[in-house]
């Protein structure tokens, strides 16, 4: 399991004991300016002060021996202690107490082990490093060509490894490490006759990978052209694994501000970011974001920017990705970039300013989704819509609050033209769950809106739905009519939801012809078949039109009224409003039935 310290506790022994604290402990300390400070270097004899510490990095070093690192190096350093001692020694400085410290002699025997792959990782990075820095050479005209600078490859570590079998294997031999130990860590492999081995990475760019503290515990190996693997990654090894690393973290962590991080899916992303000074961002090392990888992020930030490449696996990584942040409750944000398109790609491309314009424009889970949706579909042809709304209806779904949903609801209606009624039938059900719907009666185990239903007299529920049957029929089979209708009537005024749709897939594409309608709204075989077998009077269309019109229309309006009626019961016994509130809300309700009432009469003059 990952550091044999639980992070947040090396992190918690060195936020609680500064460094130059600890240091001034120990030897002089005089303050430099510009918030560093010097002393003489306790590691070697020296007379001018070589030694600096950097508060704000929690670091120091010597530039004459050469020797730095953060207080815990200082400590063991100085008073020759062990890493774990170390630990002990300022967890008790800072009084935090170390119960979860297991000290067993097998434990102590993994943490050496660790202790000695971090060091050989180190010391490979450092070879690799000096590869590339050394002279011109493919990899570093590679890495140049590709925008890099100088500094941000000696931020990163950035290295090379030649184009030879044994190279880092003689190397660290040479340095006196075993092969046993190194094919541990991944860094050569035994060949398959077991007589000898060889060196893992081969003429690729190394990309060091860190922890959280900054030790190195693994590398990517990129090839400098279009050969495969693209990349070559460490395999799994004590100090190294792939799902709980998020490449970066060491870096970013520290310019973390508004609490946000940006995730890319790539080394070179990464880099490139950073050296555009987007500073505060990470990848997931090629795989989909991990719970793991959730659980480490939510220390360190409160929202994560996904900003994947804008290919389909990058949409579907996102997708992914928005899932699993949304179970480790961590917010989140999507960054659309242009297609075929990373984000190194893009800063390369576009410049620091465009990207920032694009972090501002990020948007959230749901809205990509819609987004994506709506790519998907052809939304110029009836079927392309049909299959939109079932899916925007799914993706809605996901919204708790009623209030939210329905802003996109509106949103949609106006973008593309399907009428929120609609979109509501698709949120909430086909077979009739619209509050206008009288099936609700049978179906919903929405105990108020049966209520309501129900409230409506008898003799009303049933007449509505036939002359919405009549009416219909009458579009069907007299589309000359259609216009007429249209002006009188909307297909929300229909109380059952399919009656809805299909009004609405007739007046909206001047369809009438039922196989056609069928062949878009296949599940809606059973109203239509139920429409065409029903008897309509056929003598004096505009009179019975006027007749079925008025019925539906009424039987809306009272039903919105008995809605108010409700509400009004509702608030007499709602112990929440005081008594003057009550009855201003009251009052305004009354005047909204006053007003029903005097539309109601209006209909049947
Ligand atoms: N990756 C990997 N193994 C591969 C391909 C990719 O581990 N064979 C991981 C690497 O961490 C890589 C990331 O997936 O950085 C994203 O892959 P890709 O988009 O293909 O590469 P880029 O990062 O864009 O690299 P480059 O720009 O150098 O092509
Ligand atoms: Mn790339």
């Amino acid at each position: 399991m990952g550091n044999f310290f639980p992070e947040e506790i090396i992190d918690e022994i060195k936020d609680r004991n500064s460094v130059v604290d600890v240091i001034s402990q120990y030897i002089q300390v005089k303050s430099s300016g510009r918030d560093t400070y010097k002393a003489r270097c306790p590691f070697h004899n020296e007379k001018t002060p070589s030694f600096v510490i950097n508060p704000q990095r929690q670091m120091y070093k010597c530039f004459g021996c050469g020797e730095a690192g953060d207080v815990i190096r200082f400590i063991m350093k100085i008073e020759n202690l062990s890493f774990i001692d170390a630990i002990k020694l300022l967890a008790q400085r800072a009084n935090i107490q170390l119960k979860e410290l297991n000290t067993s002699e097998e434990y102590k025997k993994t943490m050496e082990q660790k202790m000695l792959f971090f060091e050989i990782h180190k010391k490979a990075a450092q070879f690799y490093y000096n590869n590339l820095t050394r002279g011109r050479n493919a990899a570093l005209e590679y890495l140049l060509k590709r925008g890099l600078s100088q500094k941000v490859i000696k931020s990163f570590g950035i290295g090379y490894s030649n184009d030879s079998w044994k190279d880092l294997l003689n190397y660290l031999s040479k340095e006196g490490y075993q092969l046993k130990d190194l094919e541990k860590c991944g860094l050569i492999i035994q060949n398959a006759k077991q007589t000898d081995y060889y060196d893992r990475f081969r003429n690729r760019v190394m990309f060091p990978i860190f922890d959280i503290t900054g030790n190195v515990i693994g590398f990517g190996g990129r090839v400098l052209d279009d050969s495969l693997p693209k990349y070559l990654n460490s395999s799994e090894t004590p100090i190294f694994n792939k799902s709980s690393t998020i490449y970066g973290l060491n870096f970013a962590r520290r310019h973390i501000t508004d609490g946000k991080i940006i995730l890319v899916e790539g080394y070179m992303d990464v880099i490139a970011l950073h050296q555009e000074g987007f500073k505060n961002v990470i990848a997931a090392l090629g795989t989909a974001l991990t719970k793991q990888h959730a659980e480490t992020l939510k220390k360190y930030c409160s929202e994560v920017i996904i900003c994947f490449d804008g290919d389909d696996a990058g949409v579907k990584a996102t997708i992914r990705s928005i899932e699993i942040l949304k179970e480790a409750n961590l917010n989140c944000k999507i960054l659309l970039l242009p297609s075929k398109k990373d984000p190194d790609d893009f800063i390369k491309d576009k410049g620091k300013f465009a990207f920032q314009e694009q972090i501002d424009g990020a948007v959230s889970p749901i809205d990509y989704k819609i987004i994506q949706a709506k790519n998907k579909h052809n939304l110029e042809l009836p079927e392309g819509k049909i299959n939109f709304v079932k899916e925007l209806a799914e993706i809605l779904k996901q919204i708790k609050s009623p209030v939210e949903r329905e802003v996109y609801v509106q949103k949609i209606e106006k973008e593309i033209g399907v009428s929120k009624q609609v979109i509501h039938l698709e949120i909430y059900g086909n077979k009739g769950t619209t509050p206008f719907d009288k099936n609700l009666k049978y179906s919903s185990n929405n105990k108020r809106d049966n209520k309501y239903i129900e409230a409506v007299p008898p003799a009303e529920q049933n007449g509505h739905v036939m002359a919405e049957k009549q009416l219909i029929k009458t579009m069907l089979v007299e589309p000359k009519m259609l216009e007429l209708i249209a002006k009188g009537i909307n297909p929300e005024d229909f109380s059952k939801g399919n009656h809805q749709l299909i009004v609405e897939y007739i007046l909206r594409n001047q369809i009438t012809n039922s196989e056609l309608i069928l062949k878009d709204l296949p599940h809606l075989n059973h109203d239509i078949e139920d429409i065409l077998n029903i008897d309509i009077d056929h003598l004096d269309f505009s009179k019975t039109l006027e007749k079925y019109i008025v019925n539906i229309k009424r039987f809306k309006l009272m039903y919105q009224a008995k809605l108010l009626q409700n509400k009004q019961k509702e608030l007499i016994e709602s112990k929440k409003l005081n008594k003057e509130e009550v009855e201003t809300e009251l009052l305004k309700i009354g005047m909204e039935i006053m007003k029903i009432n005097t539309e109601i009469q209006k209909l049947q003059l």
